[in-house]
């Protein structure tokens, strides 16, 4: 009888692989919860994250810089039991990765909890970092562009890459991010063009939210993909269902059914 060996983490990322002749683009959504992990997982997805988003569309918070390590650690404990097969990665939050020494400290409780991976935001300042959590045999993912966990200093969410300068800034940060050894690099918020060379002049595969088709897979907020979040949803995002539609939908039949007698 065959035999199949599981794939290690770092070789399920590998195995998402550069888009290019026979190979489509690869699928990610964000998951934060264990039934949510675990329907992506049986349909095939082929990356989790489990973001932290979540202190935004799971915590109504109004960014994401209120989430801590324990949080993480939380929802990443929760996912991991529903998750077999895709890559499971967590982020490191906001203010949890101030030193090299702080990273590897908080990743490793990541990686407890069953995260694969962790991703960090950031280019070369956060290099010691990401050199250190390699050291440490901790597989990481890069993630450049809009970067959700400085929006209180750049004051608000805005398209990056916009001049010749900040292009360049983003091509500089992900090709460093490369050479020190990051598994793949979230481009999130750019001029389309922009992801498209950076996609093209790096080795390890992009994934792109909001940085148009050029790059080698794409993510979604899951709540962005099923309408599960109707207050607030990015303009590149398209919703495939309507789970707040039909949340309200069937609570207001429970609610008359039950007024009404019925139940
Ligand atoms: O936290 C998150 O959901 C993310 C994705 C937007 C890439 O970092």
């Amino acid at each position: 009888m065959e035999t199949t060996i599981p794939k290690s983490a770092p070789e399920k990322l590998a195995s998402l692989g550069k888009t290019g002749g026979d190979r489509p683009p690869f699928c990610a959504l964000t998951a934060y919860d264990y039934p949510v992990a675990r329907l992506l997982d049986e349909a095939d997805i082929d990356l989790i994250l489990v973001g932290d988003s979540l202190g935004m569309v799971v915590l109504g918070h109004d960014d994401t810089t209120e989430v801590t390590v324990e949080m993480m650690i939380h929802h990443t404990v929760a996912c991991r039991r529903g998750v077999h097969r895709a890559p499971l990665v967590a982020d490191l939050p906001y203010r949890s990765y101030e030193s090299p020494s702080e990273a590897v400290k908080n990743a490793r409780l990541l990686v407890g909890a069953g995260a694969d991976a962790v991703k960090l935001e950031g280019g070369e300042a956060i290099l010691p970092q990401v050199e250190a959590l390699l050291s440490d045999g901790i597989a990481v993912i890069g993630h450049v562009g809009m970067l959700p966990q400085h929006v209180k200093e750049e004051g608000g969410y805005s398209k990056k890459g916009k001049t010749e300068e900040g292009a360049a800034r983003l091509l500089a940060a992900a090709l460093a991010l490369e050479e020190a050894g990051v598994a793949a690099i979230v481009l999130e918020s750019m001029v389309h063009e922009v992801a498209e060379k950076i996609t093209a002049a790096v080795g390890v595969p992009t994934i792109g939210i909001g940085a148009g088709p050029g790059c080698d897979g794409q993510i979604l907020v899951v709540h962005d993909l099923l309408g599960a979040f109707p207050w607030f949803r990015p303009s590149f995002a398209t919703a495939r269902a309507d789970l707040a539609g039909e949340t309200g939908r069937a609570v207001r039949e429970y609610i008359a059914a039950v007024r009404g007698g019925r139940t």
